[in-house]
């Protein structure tokens, strides 16, 4: 079952709530929720406090994308604001594993996102721990990239490592994913498709929540 996890970062700030409720109603799975700290990469976004502010307005899950050097400073303050699942970058971590077992001890579900040129060996030996692996498809830092589809052999990989070892792990791809590419990272084995501007870029964000699972589920 493919999940739908439309990225706030190209929602309406000033009606963040009701855009949320919009792809709420559509049937979106997941809230992505992209944070960004001006150091790992270029673009700053927002923090805990927005996370927090959203909660009561929805009952979807808040996977909460971490694009923030030293991530361990926060992850407390994310799982308190109301995370359900925080994903940290393997570029922007030392000591990786400490970092998943901070997450895990919160009980919040954990993640791990690589950049489009960092290899899969960098998670081999922790992704049993690993409740989603997060794939991006564009370099992070800005909505409305265009998708590298040099990643598409990654997916395909991964979904094999996952199932060859009998683990429970979920792909997600971020960046510049649509109707068009959605069926390309659906056909290499990703279950989570984060989508931004093409969901709140779009005249009704609701059908395009619709339009890009229907494209995927082809
Ligand atoms: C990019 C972010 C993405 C972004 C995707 O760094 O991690 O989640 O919102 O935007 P689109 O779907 O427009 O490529
Ligand atoms: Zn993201």
């Amino acid at each position: 079952m493919l999940k739908i996890a439309p990225s706030i970062l190209s929602a309406d700030f000033a009606h963040l709530a009701q855009s949320v409720q919009k792809v709420e109603q559509a049937g979106a799975e997941y809230l992505h929720i992209d944070v960004m700290d001006g150091h790992f990469v270029p673009n700053i976004t927002l923090g805990p406090l927005l996370v927090k502010a959203l909660r009561p307005h929805s009952k979807m899950f808040f996977d909460v994308h971490l694009m923030i050097e030293q991530p361990e400073r926060y992850i407390d303050d994310f799982v308190q604001a109301g995370a359900d699942l925080i994903c940290i970058h393997a570029e922007a971590c030392t000591h990786l594993h400490r970092c998943v077992t901070q997450i895990k001890e919160t009980g919040a579900k954990v993640g791990v996102a690589l950049n489009p040129h960092t290899p899969l060996n960098v998670i081999q030996y922790i992704l049993p721990l690993l409740d989603l692996v997060l794939l991006m498809t564009v370099n992070p830092g800005f909505g409305g990239q265009k998708f590298i589809p040099q990643v598409l052999p990654k997916i395909d990989e991964l979904s094999r490592l996952i199932k060859q070892n009998g683990l429970t792990a979920e792909i997600e791809v971020d960046g510049g994913i649509n109707a068009e590419t959605a069926p390309l990272v659906a056909r290499a084995g990703a279950r989570v498709l984060v989508a931004g501007s093409a969901v709140f870029g779009a005249p009704d964000p609701a059908q395009a929540v619709h339009d890009i699972r229907r494209a995927a589920e082809q």
